[in-house]
């Protein structure tokens, strides 16, 4: 375990992975091996994750919107992701890790469906951390899957509309049972949430990096930490320092 020396660890990371194509064309290179480079960069997280305490890790792997982006690319960033799991799958349960999945899956294809689904299924007991993939993931498209959940249940009888609260919408959205994102980190100096965890980052602190995505490492990720352990987390209160002064 690193010694950050850090009065708070964020026990929810949250990383939007952006860059790879910047990253690339400062370079002269073509878009995917941006990309590729952007593989390291997520195991260099998944590790540094591990080893600072943090129990919770959710990468933007791709979005609802990624559909949209050449046909070349789009097979570029399958293939990375397949790879990704038939490569690091073992290596993920041997470190006790536990994958989840968040999107949209129904309609996935079938080249890619049956994999995030033996990645969730092996790794299911793991309890080092847990390690979820947004795949397919739209923040939108989750409230309205949830909200339809929702209206099914209240039809069937099984919920009132009075017992309508956050939790019931909390319960039936993609990340049911894994705690909001304490801190939320976008790369390459973007500063927006482009539909991602838009309910669950309510009280999140956002953190952005200048660097791009593939030039992401340890170093990066203990920046961020640091800077999420300065931050004074009030969550509609008084600051902590307001309260000890007032009593
Ligand atoms: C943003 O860069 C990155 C993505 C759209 C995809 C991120 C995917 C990976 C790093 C690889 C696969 C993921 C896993 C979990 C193995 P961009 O293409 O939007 O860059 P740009 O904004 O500079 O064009």
């Amino acid at each position: 375990m690193a010694n950050l020396d850090l009065p708070v660890i964020p026990q929810h990371v949250a990383i939007i992975m952006d860059g790879n194509g910047r990253w690339a064309k400062q370079r002269g290179l073509p878009r995917t091996i941006g990309h590729n480079k952007g593989v390291e960069a997520v195991r260099e997280a998944v590790k540094a994750a591990g080893e600072t305490g943090v129990k919770f890790l959710t990468l933007f792997a791709f979005s609802s919107e990624n559909w949209s982006r050449p046909e070349s690319e789009i097979e570029d960033l399958l293939g990375l992701l397949r790879r990704f799991i038939r490569r690091d799958l073992a290596d993920l349960h041997r470190e006790n890790i536990r994958i989840r999945i968040i999107g949209e899956r129904e309609k996935l294809r079938s080249d890619i469906l049956p994999l995030l689904l033996e990645a969730e299924e092996t790794t299911r007991g793991n309890t080092a951390m847990t390690l979820v993939i947004a795949f397919n993931y739209g923040a939108r498209d989750e409230i309205t899957r949830a909200v339809g959940r929702l209206a099914r249940d209240v039809q069937a009888g099984l919920l009132k509309p009075e017992d309508i609260n956050s939790d019931a919408i909390g319960s039936r959205l993609d990340t049911a049972g894994i705690p909001d994102p304490d801190l939320i980190i976008r790369t390459s100096g973007e500063e927006r949430l482009s539909n991602f965890l838009l309910w669950q980052a309510a009280y999140s602190e956002l953190v952005f990096l200048p660097c791009y995505w593939p030039d992401f490492d340890r170093q990066q990720f203990e920046e961020a930490l640091r800077i999420y352990a300065a931050r004074d987390r009030r969550f509609g209160g008084l600051s902590s320092a307001t309260t000890a002064v007032v009593g």
